[in-house]
């Protein structure tokens, strides 16, 4: 059996993540590692801050901190909202850490040997008042194409053309305001991607078969406009450094690879933090060198799919090492906030943070991967969450589960019951219960979660329809035996729910499992027979009633959510 190594996009260390970028990453991951590990795969999910570049720099500069303080205290800041969102990685490293600087210097090093980095002169802006070079985000001007007097170096916020530093007007310092700028030569490494170009295509065309659409044309995109070579150096104080026993002169003058370069490797380095916390029992080489027997799914966002479908692949097949490629990219459109962009510079639209003080995270996980933009951009309003949390959680899954113990706890007391055998009904219902199980399993392995969402629905539907069908209300009038069977079925669902629920609601899913008084690996995948038998849960075994599982979402909690997000026109 395959072991699958799963990634899910870096999150930047600049700032708290907004739902957007989780939707397109870290929770869709996570769902699919749970249920993977459910179906009892050897499974490695990692994750980790992305915090080099200039962003990071300057989110630290913002907060009057020291870079690598900012960095520490924005990664626990995120993993505590992470864990707040229930989501199970098996390690969530820093790509900031030793392991990273080490297998990044000797990624670039081996490139260097194959003859795929170069060392070229290039001109660049310097700050003599700062004394240092500028990366593009650090010079500010006035845009020759609209007058915004606060355009970056790379681009106009206002007017969003792309810029290059030397075309503003009035250009001066982001750090100290001064103007007392000059263009200098400078000398950086640039990774020959032009010379890759082919393998990469061709080992496009061997694995991105299996790739959704929206992850293989972007690369054919990328790589019909042509790779360019690209320079891989920037002149910051954070960063990886270059190494000095291969480059003594950028090295000397303080030069550090770009962000781009050092971030997918920390996919490697995390599982290699990993790996060192407990050497003796795990092997991150096992995971990434001469990997054979693994199976690499990567998470992201559109904006992400050429860098870890073309630029990181040319990296990894230019070492001429053995490293472990991605074998399946799953990638995602935007969730938007009412049809505009979330927005992380601007604060529009919800916050991770805000997100977990408003409600528990089973709402917003649910809510999200049944909206996952998997096929097109999709829009987050308040009217769509709350009506898919008042319907599809509260009524048709919580309200089944609570409904059906408290009645069973009212008239037959802390266990379940026995009652009659099976009949045509329950016969019925397990093979409805057997059909959509294998439905919902097929999307989960197909890594479509929209529409696994949707079969978990209607395998929630289906009892409600059960047990509207028998109403065990009625039943217990004329027949106790026949409402203890209906109870007792109805019971075996809420079980089976516990179990397939879990990749999507974890902690609900907990407390329902822990409903019953049952011992073993609760949380093991149900086969289809199992399902369509209903007899997981014993007559006899003691439940208990958990507590309401979904609140509904009121009028007047829209309201104060509108008021205080922004809702339409926002
Ligand atoms: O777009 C982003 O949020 C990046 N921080 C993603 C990096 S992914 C990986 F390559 F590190
Ligand atoms: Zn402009």
């Amino acid at each position: 059996m395959a072991r699958h190594l799963i990634t899910s996009a870096l999150p930047y260390i600049n700032g708290i993540k907004h739902l957007g970028n989780m939707v397109g990453s870290m929770l869709p991951a996570d769902v699919y590692a749970r249920y993977m590990r459910q179906r009892g795969h050897d499974v490695l999910y990692i994750c980790a801050t992305d915090e080099h570049g200039t962003p990071a720099e300057l989110a630290a500069k913002e907060a009057g901190l020291p870079v690598s303080e900012f960095c520490a205290q924005q990664h626990d800041a995120q993993k505590a909202i992470y864990d707040g969102f229930s989501l199970a990685f098996d390690y969530f490293g820093r790509s900031s850490s030793e392991q990273n600087v080490e297998i990044t210097q000797r990624i670039a090093r081996s490139l260097n040997e194959n003859g795929f980095i170069e060392e070229r002169a290039i001109r660049q802006v310097y700050s003599l008042t700062d004394g240092r070079f500028l990366p593009d985000r650090y010079i500010v001007g006035t845009c020759p194409h609209c007058g915004y007097d606060k355009a970056r170096g790379d681009q106009c916020e206002n007017c969003t053309r792309v810029l290059d530093p030397t075309d503003l007007i009035d250009a001066r310092s982001a750090i100290s305001g001064s103007s007392e700028l000059e263009v200098r030569e400078t000398k950086h490494l640039f990774l020959l991607q032009s010379k890759l170009a082919n393998e990469v295509e061709a080992w496009i065309d061997a694995v991105g078969q299996e790739w959704p659409t929206l992850a293989s044309s972007i690369a054919r995109k990328w790589l019909t406009e042509g790779l360019q070579d690209r320079s891989i150096t920037r002149d910051l104080d954070w960063g990886v450094p270059v190494p000095a026993d291969t480059w003594p002169e950028l090295a000397a003058e303080g030069k550090v690879f770009y962000v781009w370069f050092d971030a997918p490797i920390e996919y490697i380095g995390a599982t290699k933090e990993w790996s060192d916390q407990d050497p003796a029992n795990r092997d991150w080489e096992s995971w990434w060198y001469e990997a054979d027997d693994v199976y690499y799914t990567e998470f992201m966002a559109k904006d992400n799919v050429p860098f870890h479908t073309v630029m990181f692949p040319a990296t990894q097949l230019g070492t001429r090492n053995p490293w472990k490629k991605v074998d399946y990219v799953k990638a995602f459109n935007w969730l938007n906030y009412y049809g505009g962009k979330f927005s992380t510079s601007q604060k529009r639209g919800i916050f991770t943070d805000a997100a977990l003080e408003l409600l528990p995270a089973d709402y917003w996980r649910y809510f999200l991967m049944a909206h996952a933009p998997e096929s097109d951009d999709t829009s987050f309003t308040w009217e769509l969450f709350s009506a898919s949390v008042n319907k599809d959680l509260a009524d048709t899954l919580g309200n089944f589960v609570n409904r059906v113990l408290t009645f069973s706890r009212k008239r037959f007391g802390d266990a379940v019951p026995a009652g009659a055998a099976a009949g045509e009904a329950e016969r019925k219902l397990g093979e409805e219960i057997a059909q959509l199980l294998a439905e919902y399993e097929q999307h989960m392995d197909t890594l479509q979660f929209r529409k696994a969402a949707q079969s978990l629905r209607s395998l929630w539907s289906a009892g409600n329809a059960y047990l509207e069908e028998k109403a065990p209300w009625l039943e217990i009038k004329t027949d106790q035996d026949a409402a203890a069977l209906t109870l007792r079925t109805a019971m075996n669902l809420i079980h089976l729910y516990s179990v397939i629920s879990e990749p999507f609601i974890p902690t609900s899913a907990r407390a329902m499992r822990a409903a019953f008084a049952l011992a073993g690996d609760d949380r093991a995948w149900v086969t289809s027979d199992e399902a369509r038998a209903l007899d997981s849960v014993p007559a006899g075994t003691a439940f208990t009633v958990p507590p309401v599982l979904f609140a509904k979402i009121t009028e007047e909690d829209l309201e104060s959510y509108r008021e205080r997000f922004g809702g339409e026109g926002a």
